[in-house]
C-alpha cells in the first residue's frame, strides 16, 4: 500500500502512521521527522530547515523534494510506504507524481485527517515526544504514566521547538494557504478520503482503515 497522510499540524498524522506501521510494517516517511533528524545532526540541511521550522514556514520545495526522492528510491519502499506531511504544496504533489511514475508505484489512497483549528492548538501545545524512541504523548489526551518519562523505553520526553502557541498559528495559516489546495488536487485524481480526526485515536484509526479499502472513489 502506498499511503499518503495529510492534515493540518496536530491532526494526528504521526499518531495514525505509528498505528499503520505496527499493523502493516511499512516504512513511515515523515519529512518533519527527517528535518528534525538533520537539525539534531547539525548538517547544512538541518540548519536551513531549522530556520524555516522555527518560524512555522515551509522548507523550500527543491530541498524537500530532493530528500523525498532519495528516500523513496530506497529498497524498503518497494512494498509500500506511509508518507506523512509530504506533499504540502502543489509543486511537491507534481514532483511526487513524477517520482512515483519513475519508480513504477501508484498511490493507494490520500487520507486527510480533518480537525478544526481550535482543537489543533491544544493538541500541539500539549504534545510531548520521547527523545530516545520518538513515541508521541499528550499531557491531557495521551499522558505518559510517569510525567516526562516514556512508557515504552524510559527515555525523557520533550516539547518540539515549533510547538509554541505563536508558531502553531503561523503553521495553521501556512497550511490553509499552501496545502489545502491539495484537497482539490487529489479529489480530481479520485484518491481523496477525508476523515474526522476529532474523534478518539481508536475511532480515527478505524476510519483510516476504512478509507484504505476505498479504491478509485471519493468519499
Ligand atoms: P511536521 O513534523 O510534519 O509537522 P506538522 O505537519 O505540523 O504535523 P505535526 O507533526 O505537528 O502533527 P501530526 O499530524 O503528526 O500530529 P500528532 O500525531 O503528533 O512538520 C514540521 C515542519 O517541518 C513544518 O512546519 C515545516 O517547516 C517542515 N516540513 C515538514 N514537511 C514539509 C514539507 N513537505 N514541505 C516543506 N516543509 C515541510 O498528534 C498531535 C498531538 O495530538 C499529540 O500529542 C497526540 O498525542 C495528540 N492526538 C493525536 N490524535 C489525537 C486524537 N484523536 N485525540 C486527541 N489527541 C490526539
Ligand atoms: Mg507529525
Ligand atoms: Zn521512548
Amino acid at each position: 500500500m502506498y499511503i499518503l497522510l495529510m492534515g493540518p499540524p496536530g491532526a494526528g498524522k504521526g499518531t495514525q502512521a505509528a498505528n499503520l506501521v505496527e499493523k502493516y510494517g511499512l516504512p513511515h516517511i515523515s519529512t518533519g521527522d527527517m528535518f528534525r533528524a538533520a537539525v539534531k545532526e547539525g548538517t547544512a540541511l538541518g540548519k536551513e530547515a531549522k530556520a524555516c521550522m522555527d518560524a512555522g514556514k515551509l522548507v523550500p520545495d527543491e530541498v524537500t523534494i530532493g530528500i523525498v526522492q532519495e528516500r523513496l528510491a530506497k529498497p524498503d519502499c518497494a512494498k509500500g510506504f506511509i508518507l506523512d506531511g509530504f506533499p504540502r504544496t502543489v509543486a511537491q504533489a507534481d514532483a511526487l507524481k513524477g517520482i512515483l511514475k519513475e519508480l513504477g508505484f501508484s498511490l493507494t489512497r490520500v487520507v486527510d485527517i480533518s480537525v478544526p483549528n481550535e482543537a489543533l492548538v491544544e493538541r500541539v501545545v500539549g504534545r510531548r515526544i520521547c527523545k530516545t524512541c520518538g513515541a508521541t504523548y499528550h499531557i491531557k489526551f495521551h499522558p505518559a504514566k510517569q510525567d516526562g518519562v516514556c512508557d515504552t523505553c524510559g527515555g525523557e520526553t520533550y516539547q518540539r521547538a515549533d510547538d509554541r502557541e505563536e508558531t502553531i498559528k503561523e503553521r495553521l495559516s501556512v497550511y490553509d494557504a499552501q496545502t489545502k489546495p491539495l484537497i482539490d488536487y487529489y479529489q480530481k485524481a479520485g484518491l481523496y478520503s477525508r476523515i474526522d480526526g476529532s474523534q478518539s485515536m481508536e475511532k480515527v484509526f478505524a476510519d483510516v482503515e476504512a478509507a484504505l479499502q476505498m479504491c478509485g472513489q471519493n468519499v
